[in-house]
């Protein structure tokens, strides 16, 4: 690969444009989970606060782990910029929703990357995204388990964060077998 090809689209497998559009998909999660956080913040829900801030951190990791992998694979890493974020909420229960809606969306992503990997022939790419599709069953289950909590919770957001404080205290990225990120990691 010659370096003109290196900084252009040109010449790019799917797999790595796909890759390329998912460090976007990161950096926008991790972006919405600031926006979920200081909404909880600003109405005095310290846990659920802190819960969605260390998301935010989580998500720009798993956007650093694919920059170090482009880089580490001679592919362009022109670092994009973030898609529209929400910040206009009615309800509590709103705030949790979207967040499992966005992990859900990701991990139709992630799987879609394994596929197309596997369509490709990319041993290295499909290994890559082995400890991305584990992150995010966990993810979507610690979101689906709160969503439960917040409806059964009937309003009482003390119950909320008694339950975050005691359950999702230590939920903790930066599992064993983690990729590196480029630069420092936030969470491990
Ligand atoms: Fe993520
Ligand atoms: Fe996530």
């Amino acid at each position: 690969m010659t370096s003109a090809d290196k900084h252009s689209d040109h010449g790019l497998s799917k797999f790595h444009r796909l890759l390329l559009d998912q460090v976007r998909h990161e950096f926008t999660a991790s972006q919405q989970y600031i926006a979920l956080a200081s909404w909880f913040d600003d109405r005095d829900l310290p846990q659920l606060a802190r819960l969605y801030y260390r998301q935010s951190m989580e998500e720009r990791d798993h956007a650093m782990m694919m920059v170090r992998y482009l880089i580490d694979n001679d592919v362009t890493t022109a670092i994009p910029g973030v898609d529209e974020i929400q910040n206009e909420f009615d309800t509590p229960r709103d705030l949790v929703a979207l967040a499992l809606r966005q992990e859900r969306e990701v991990t139709k992503q992630i799987l879609h990357l394994v596929k197309v990997a596997r369509d490709e022939n990319d041993y290295t790419g499909e290994q890559f995204l082995q400890w991305f599709v584990k992150e995010q069953t966990e993810e979507v289950a610690t979101m689906s388990t709160l969503l439960n909590v917040v409806d059964r919770s009937n309003g009482n957001l003390f119950d909320v964060e008694t339950f975050v404080a005691r359950e999702l205290s230590d939920v903790q990225g930066g599992e064993s077998g983690a990729p590196e990120t480029a630069g420092p990691s936030l969470t491990t």
